[in-house]
């Protein structure tokens, strides 16, 4: 039976309950139905398109119904969707684990696979602490960093940084040592960009001397802590904390679940600064943005750990390694090697900078922050002073609600405005992406104004 009109929308309010969404406010606001989509753009049930500017958060890689992933889960569909891992070898699996430890930075040898960067974050969370006790020298203590997001559930909360999502869970979870971000835009520390990053690194190497032989493992975002606001961390940071975790003898977690499959500019955000990790999270975009897949890596020492009598690793989910999602890993990794997706990018990121730039002189903007396709713009109520708007203003939202008008799908970070489109998007989108942007903040004004007065029109 044909749908009637607004059937969806009318389902939508009275049975979803939507992630991260104030639910009073939904079902007040107009809503979108997306119906089906195009390259970069999603098309809703009126037929009108819109451009996909933050990849469908943060997982889309080559654009909507790319035809190579297509055909590769309809040919494993042909064969099986989904066996368990537990007892069993799948070949799609199999395969895909050869190809991540291949792609990956040197070290990491071995895959386990759950289902998306919240389960990844869990797994590393518990490889690490097990890794510990298997060796005979226990240790429960995680170092991460303030602004940090490893996932929602509660072990990858445990080591969130973020008091808006995290605060209220913390009766439930362990106990987390978090060093300062290098969010050198408002440094916790007080100090100008060139001395944040180094100093925040050095407060890390204090923290783990004092707990010396306690710290399991540190978890960072590698360069861009995604979540907490696109923030950039300065050159040189990364590859310092590296250092630091190693001569301090603590395992480090590199949770690229946002940062991988080539959105900073390298398949990884570790390879800007050559980085090793010990451990990798990597979910998103690890099936071009089709099907929920999640890998952690790790290194073989880590690894021949669990292999003696009684050091097995007991976790796994149902969905583990599931086949349609690792045939349209695969499909993803070839497009990205036969198209030389990562060779390609450089004009579209100097495009992606140069529109970036343009921005930074705009009214209420107070930093512009961005590597390789990723970029946050913050918005303040005062550029001098870095006064932030009120949370009751929602500028941020509203903003992004303003940009929708002009056919750009964006989700906000609280005032920050997130831009992260697929790495397939041409030089022609991305103008028409920062046309819509431009746009949207030139309303802010109207828009705050509006606001005063009581809200914004309907
Ligand atoms: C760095 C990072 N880790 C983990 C996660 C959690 O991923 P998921 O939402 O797939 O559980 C996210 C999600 O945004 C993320 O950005």
């Amino acid at each position: 039976m044909p749908k009637q009109p607004n059937q969806t929308i009318q389902q939508d309010r009275r049975y979803l309950w939507h992630p991260f969404t104030p639910m009073a406010q939904w079902n007040s606001q107009e809503q979108l139905v997306i119906e089906r989509a195009e390259g970069v753009y999603l098309i809703d049930d009126q037929g009108r398109r819109y451009l996909d500017g933050v990849s469908s958060l943060w997982c889309n890689v080559h654009g909507h119904r790319v035809k190579k992933i297509d055909e590769a889960i309809r040919k494993q569909l042909q064969k099986v969707a989904h066996t368990t891992l537990l007892g069993l070898v799948s070949e799609p699996a199999a395969e895909l684990a050869e190809r991540l430890v291949k792609i990956t930075p040197d070290g990491l040898s071995k895959v386990f696979f759950s289902d998306d960067g919240s389960t990844a974050a869990e797994v590393a969370i518990k490889i690490a602490f097990q890794y510990w006790s298997n060796k005979g020298k226990p240790r429960k203590g995680f170092l991460a960093l303030h602004n940090g997001f490893h996932g929602d559930t509660l072990g990858a909360v445990s080591l969130g940084g973020i008091g808006l999502f995290h605060k209220v869970y913390r009766p439930l979870l362990f106990e987390t040592c978090l060093a300062p971000s290098p969010y050198c835009y408002r440094c916790e520390l007080g100090l100008d960009r060139q001395s944040c990053g180094l100093a925040c690194a050095a407060k890390v190497e204090e923290i783990l001397k004092q707990r010396a032989g306690k710290i399991a493992a540190m978890s960072i975002e590698p360069l861009v802590q995604g979540a907490g606001g696109m923030i950039v961390a300065p050159e040189g940071y990364l590859k310092r904390i590296r250092e630091i975790t190693k001569k301090h003898g603590v395992l480090l977690i590199a949770d690229e679940v946002a940062t991988g499959f080539g959105r900073t500019g390298k398949m990884f955000a570790c390879e800007q600064e050559a980085v090793e990790p010990d451990i990798m999270c990597l979910s998103k975009g690890i099936t071009g943005g089709y099907l929920p897949l999640a890998a952690t890596l790790v290194r073989e020492e880590i690894f021949e750990a669990f292999c003696g009598e009684g050091q097995t690793f007991y976790h796994g989910h149902t969905y583990t390694g599931n086949a349609l999602a690792c045939a349209a890993g695969l499909a993803n990794l070839d497009i990205f090697e036969q198209e030389k997706v990562i060779e390609q990018l450089g004009p579209r990121m100097d495009r992606f900078a140069q529109r970036l730039e343009e921005i930074k002189e705009r009214d209420f903007v107070g930093d512009v922050r961005y590597k390789g396709l990723m970029a946050g713009i913050e918005l303040v109520a005062d550029v001098g002073s870095k006064r932030a708007f009120g949370y009751e203003q929602r500028i941020g939202a509203k903003v992004c609600r303003a940009i929708r008008k002009q056919g750009v799908i964006l989700r906000p970070l609280g005032d920050v405005i997130v831009v992260m489109p697929p790495l397939s998007i041409c030089l022609e989108d991305i103008d028409r992406l920062f046309d819509a942007v431009g746009q949207g903040l030139g309303d802010c004004r109207g828009l705050l104004e509006a606001g005063d007065r009581g809200g914004t029109k309907k």
